[in-house]
């Protein structure tokens, strides 16, 4: 695969059928776009009043300090008693919220009720242990329905969890607890992942180690194997759950709109990961809109979306959005091809999914496995599907649109980001597709692909993706650090207030967007975002490296994967067992997937004269292609 074959603009259209058009919410994009836009602040305010507020805004959106948004301001409501206490009053209390399975097979399932009972005890034992309004908890466990417990229990007592995706390593941890400054930690003994156990609960154990604050960690046993338990430290969760004070009723609090609902860490341009904040208000009425939306969700459905709740597409669309609206919603907690590479196709003639949200380099890792798997399953409870991380090449889009969705089943490929929060470039399921273009903006949404001083660029012409409009779910700041939010997002665009996304984009004649990728330092890797920085810093805080660069290459499953180049320090030769020491220095030091897939030793490395990394040029060597102007390079 070339890095062109990515994204291609091509002509084809793949049109719904009338089943599908019947079906969906929205019928006539382009009508509820002209509504939205003529009005965004009415737009906003109609799909806000699908929810609960203790008490209503007065004002839709606070433009008066840009880019510090407010929406909804002087709405007093909770995420939680949306996501779940309003159910409980109503048919939907015997509904399924959350159907599970583990990886070894055990099966759990939650009714709305049930899983409103096992929030409240959670959220009295968050109580119970000094947790307020506002406090961080930082959550670092496996795809169980703990986490989603432990997650909307933060929200019901107005503390703000931090979760940590559990591929992080303990330093990746440890950074992450000191930033939010959380008190208690969740976590569980051990996660399953093609049949092992990753031992979540020793990488804490060396966390905390380099981090005083944490005082109280909450332990959920799911593995099983013995782990250290530091008394006055560490509890179970099943313990604590247990006692009186862990009582299924606990008022929720009232929260303003604009009070902080979770910090998610994203990477960017430096080392140090951004703590992207965002709120209670504005949050809930954009994921639940979109995703009603998008992925028409009815009560009949059984809707998967097969992320990880520890990055954002599993917190929006696995955990609140979802219970917002009411779904029954699937979660799968290990590989796909686990034990065999039908795992998935398997699950979902077993529980009857209709609606499929992955990623890409999961639909490239599965067609490489053969048509011959999913077709040994009734997949024909399908209706839709979706993608979601990076540019899905049109190869994959069309495996996934024939041999799973049988040519029925439209794909919504969701263009976004952790820092805005929901869906913002999107088909929704009446509108026209072609193969690789996340088509156009949600309604309400407006963006352009411009040149560097902000003009649009002609069709089919390389520009900066911008949004130009303030939308609800919209990060708020960086936590602790809002010059570089300021900076980082809406510096380049000063004059026009547009924000910035950091992707290159092109747009086509019909206005359908093409996503092409990032253009800052950041790599996608299986869809997880890393930035060059922290793999970098993470190589030289070897004592071998004196300095390295680290680019993405394209791959035919991962997208992308890390090449990395390092330059010795005086008395350290290059070798075979180095590169390996290198590779595990970084697992240790962020995690496996940060790892590079191919480790270069060089004297010198590409620079400009003011000393910057030419990271093009790298990549140029990397993939055998000319390697461009060299005329700043260093001399
Ligand atoms: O480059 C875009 C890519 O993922 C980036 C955001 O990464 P993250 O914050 O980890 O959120 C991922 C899940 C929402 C974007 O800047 N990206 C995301 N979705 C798509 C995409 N690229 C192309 N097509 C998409 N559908």
């Amino acid at each position: 695969m070339t890095l062109e074959s990515f994204s291609p603009i091509t002509n084809e259209w793949y049109y719904p059928s009338e089943e599908v058009l019947r079906n969906a919410y929205i019928a006539d994009y382009d009508a509820v776009y002209r509504e939205a836009d003529a009005d965004i602040e009415a737009f906003w305010a109609k799909q806000a009043q699908n929810l609960d507020w203790f008490r209503t805004w007065e004002q839709v959106l606070d433009s008066s300090n840009p880019p510090f948004y407010q929406w909804f301001v002087g709405g007093k409501t909770n995420i939680a008693h949306n996501a779940l206490d309003r159910h409980i009053k109503t048919a939907r209390k015997n509904k399924l919220a959350l159907i599970w399975e583990g990886e070894p097979g055990d099966k759990q399932t939650y009714s709305y009720y049930r899983l409103w009972r096992e929030v409240n005890r959670f959220a009295n034992v968050l109580k119970s242990m000094g947790v307020k309004k506002g406090d961080r908890v930082t959550i670092y466990m496996g795809r169980i329905p703990e986490l989603l417990i432990a997650m909307v229990a933060c929200a019901k007592i107005g503390a703000v969890h931090s979760v940590i995706y559990g591929g992080f390593s303990e330093q990746a941890l440890a950074d992450r607890i000191e930033d939010a400054q959380s008190r208690v930690l969740v976590t569980c003994d051990g996660a399953w992942l093609r049949g092992n156990i990753v031992k979540l609960k020793d990488v804490v154990d060396e966390a905390v180690r380099k981090t005083p604050v944490i005082e109280s960690i909450i332990v959920v046993k799911r593995t099983g194997q013995p782990v250290n338990m530091e008394q006055g430290r560490d509890y179970w969760y099943h313990d604590l759950v247990a006692l009186p004070i862990a009582s299924p009723i606990c008022e929720t609090a009232v929260m303003d709109a604009e009070d902080p609902l979770f910090i998610l860490y994203t990477s960017g341009t430096t080392g140090k990961p951004k703590g992207i904040l965002h709120t209670h208000g504005g949050y809930q009425v954009y994921t639940s809109t979109t995703l009603s939306w998008v992925f028409d969700v009815k009560d009949e459905d059984r809707y998967w979306c097969a992320a990880d709740p520890g990055w954002i597409t599993g917190h929006s669309y696995i955990v609140y959005a979802p219970l917002i609206i009411g779904a029954t919603s699937f979660m799968y907690e290990g590989a796909p091809n686990h034990p065999y590479p039908n795992r998935w196709w398997r699950l979902i003639e077993e529980y009857g999914i209709t609606i499929l949200y992955t990623a890409p380099t999961a639909i490239r890792g599965l067609m490489r496995f053969g048509d011959a798997w999913p077709n040994r399953h009734d997949l024909s409870s399908l209706r839709l599907l979706g993608s979601v991380g990076e540019p899905i090449n049109p190869e994959a889009w069309k495996w996934f649109y024939n041999v799973i969705g049988k040519g029925r089943c439209p794909i919504m490929d969701t263009w976004w980001q952790t820092e805005t929060g929901g869906f913002m470039i999107t088909p929704l399921p009446s509108v026209g597709l072609k193969p690789g273009s996340a088509t156009r903006p949600f309604p309400g949404i407006k963006v352009d692909v411009v040149d560097e001083a902000g003009d649009p660029v002609p069709p089919g012409t390389d520009g900066n993706l911008v949004i130009q409009r303030p939308w609800p779910a919209m990060l708020r700041t960086i936590y602790g650090d809002p010059d570089r939010f300021v900076k980082q997002y809406w510096s380049a665009y000063a004059k026009q207030g547009w924000y910035l996304t950091g992707d290159t984009a092109r747009k086509d004649e019909d206005g359908y967007i093409w996503i092409i990728g990032r253009n800052d330092d950041v790599i996608k890797v299986s869809g997880y975002r890393l930035g060059t920085a922290e793999i970098e810093s993470g190589l030289v805080s070897h004592p071998a490296v004196a300095e390295a660069a680290a680019i993405g290459i394209p791959d035919e499953v991962r997208g992308s994967v890390i090449y990395a180049y390092c330059i010795l320090r005086a008395g350290h030769q290059p070798s075979e067992e180095l590169r390996d020491a290198l590779k595990e220095h970084v697992r240790h030091e962020i995690g496996p997937i940060a790892v590079p897939a191919k480790i270069e030793f060089v004297d010198v490395l590409p620079k400009t004269r003011s000393g910057k990394i030419m990271r093009r040029v790298l990549r140029a060597r990397a993939m055998g292609q000319p390697e461009g102007d060299l005329s700043t390079l260093e001399g």
